[in-house]
């Protein structure tokens, strides 16, 4: 799919309010009953004359949102996809009210959501139309035009986080995975520096180290930077976990929870799916991005339950279950950030409790934070890139549960609260007085069947957030 300005007489895609019927076509579809502007829904009709339309009905005018949007011109797109359409023309739908720039975006972002595929390891890959798109925005139209411009950027992003969650853990593991953050950031500005086993040694992370040892693969941590406002003093971090296959270590998954564990890096898919966005876009911000890239494995030489391991932040750690892995490698990672690389401000994410997805489901991404601030600014980020996220209690409560007998804390906090738990694990490791928050993306970020413009499979969900909420910190 390719945008332009220039008007290609092709397909015209025509917005639709809830039973606006202003000509003859639509009065046709209402009587018929095929189509009455109802949200979410698109309709192709071909025309007698030739040249055809597609209808984009965008339901109750006042009650239009950027999200719902995105979903109906995700629908129109799938049909300029199936009909192999190679030329349509969009009459931007007058709604003023909007952000324009914001407007431009959703209705870029939802027709090219139609786009994805995930066939690398298909012998036949199915063709697609290279559709060219116009757009004859007549109000703000350098605004409209800049968040189309901005839709594509986010979309290669989302995609970028995408395939690199899609792909099994016998492709993405940590020297790949590292590797693939090279290749699409470097040229983007962004510092890559990749450390291995022994430097990862002389950083001291036992905490990541031991969830890695019984590993046939080298771990890796990732670090990637990308500074571009030398006048802020704020650096805002971004962690992502990045367990390229989750086994359980010694306390086995069984089977059947196993098949999909190659998502478990879903949070460092997504951050460097963040990072491609924000660079492309060269936001005027500094931000970093640190994945301690390892698998969770089962070897004669593998970390125990009972076992009392460091951290890099010299904390003491009761190891309960190997299977509670994420928050080990990501309390060595967020130390990092916050004292090493010296973050004023940390975002963690990872696919990290079933605890979450029991509560939540899958359209919700959990969070806790320690600011409420800061949780605040990515509540606004989020609603604009139409990604759901609900702030569970920080209690002492439920902290005292980490608290270890033999160790100063423990990887898990039990069956009960344990998404909370397994969030203020992480969180302890966060220099003090540095806003925080953790995202729990379990549930969100791979998904069993499609839902809305996201496929089955990852979703790239909250690179949209990171992205914006890097945008609002420009400010
Ligand atoms: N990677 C899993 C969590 C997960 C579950 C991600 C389902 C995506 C979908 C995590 O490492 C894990 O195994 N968590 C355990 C923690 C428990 C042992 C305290 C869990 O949730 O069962
Ligand atoms: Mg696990
Ligand atoms: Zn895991």
């Amino acid at each position: 799919m390719r945008f332009t300005k220039e008007i290609l007489n092709g397909t015209k895609i025509l917005p639709v309010f809830k039973n606006e019927k202003y000509n003859e076509e639509l009065e046709f579809l209402s009587q018929h009953k095929l189509f009455d502007g109802e949200e979410k829904t698109a309709y192709y009709f071909p025309n007698v004359k030739g040249g055809a339309s597609i209808y984009v009905g965008l339901g109750e005018k006042d009650k239009v949102d950027f999200d719902l949007i995105r979903l109906s011109y995700f629908e129109a797109g799938k049909l300029l996809l199936e009909g192999n359409i190679d030329k349509a023309d969009v009459t931007v739908p007058s709604l003023e009210n909007l952000c324009q720039h914001r407007l431009g975006e959703a209705i870029g972002e939802g027709l090219l959501q139609a786009t994805y595929v995930y066939d690398s390891h298909k012998s036949e890959k199915k063709e697609q139309v290279d559709t060219e798109i116009s757009f004859n925005p007549t109000y703000k139209a350098d605004k409209f035009f800049e968040g189309l411009e901005e839709s594509k950027t986010l979309i290669k992003g989302i995609f970028t986080a995408r395939d690199l969650i899609n792909e099994p853990a016998n492709v993405i593991y940590p020297e790949t995975l590292a590797q693939k953050a090279v290749e699409i950031l470097s040229p983007l500005g962004v510092k890559v520096t990749v450390y291995g086993q022994k430097e990862i040694e002389d950083l001291g992370m036992e905490a990541f180290l031991s969830v890695a040892r019984a590993s046939s693969r080298e771990p890796k941590l990732i670090v990637m930077e990308y500074k571009n406002n030398p006048k802020s003093d704020e650096l805002l971090a971004y962690v992502g976990k990045g367990i390229t296959y989750d086994a359980g270590g010694l306390a086995i998954k069984p089977a059947t929870s196993m098949d999909t564990m190659f998502c478990d890096m879903g949070g460092s898919g997504t951050v460097i799916g963040a990072m491609e966005a924000i660079a492309t876009s060269k936001l005027p911000v500094n931000v970093v991005a640190v994945v301690a890239a390892c698998e969770n494995m089962i070897a004669g030489n593998s970390y125990k339950n009972g076992d009392i391991i460091s951290s890099m932040s010299g904390k003491t750690i009761e190891i309960k279950n190997t299977d509670a892995e994420g928050r080990l490698t990501l309390a060595d990672a967020v130390y990092y950030a916050t004292h090493n690389l010296k973050a004023t401000k940390i975002v963690d994410l990872a696919t990290l409790t079933g605890a979450c997805v029991a509560a939540f489901g899958f359209e919700v991404t959990a969070s806790v934070t320690n600011n409420e601030k800061f949780f605040g600014e990515i509540m606004e980020a989020s609603k604009e890139a139409g990604e759901a996220i609900w702030q569970m209690p920080t209690f002492d409560y439920y902290r005292n549960m980490n608290k270890s007998k033999v160790a100063d804390l423990k990887n898990t906090g039990g069956r009960y609260g344990g998404m909370i738990t397994a969030g203020l694990f992480v969180g302890e490791f966060v220099k003090e007085n540095t806003p925080w928050i953790h995202l729990d993306i379990a549930g969100t970020a791979f998904l069993d069947d499609k839902t809305g413009y996201l496929p089955a499979g990852a979703t790239g969900v909250m690179v949209k957030t990171l992205y914006y909420l890097a945008s609002i910190d420009e400010k």
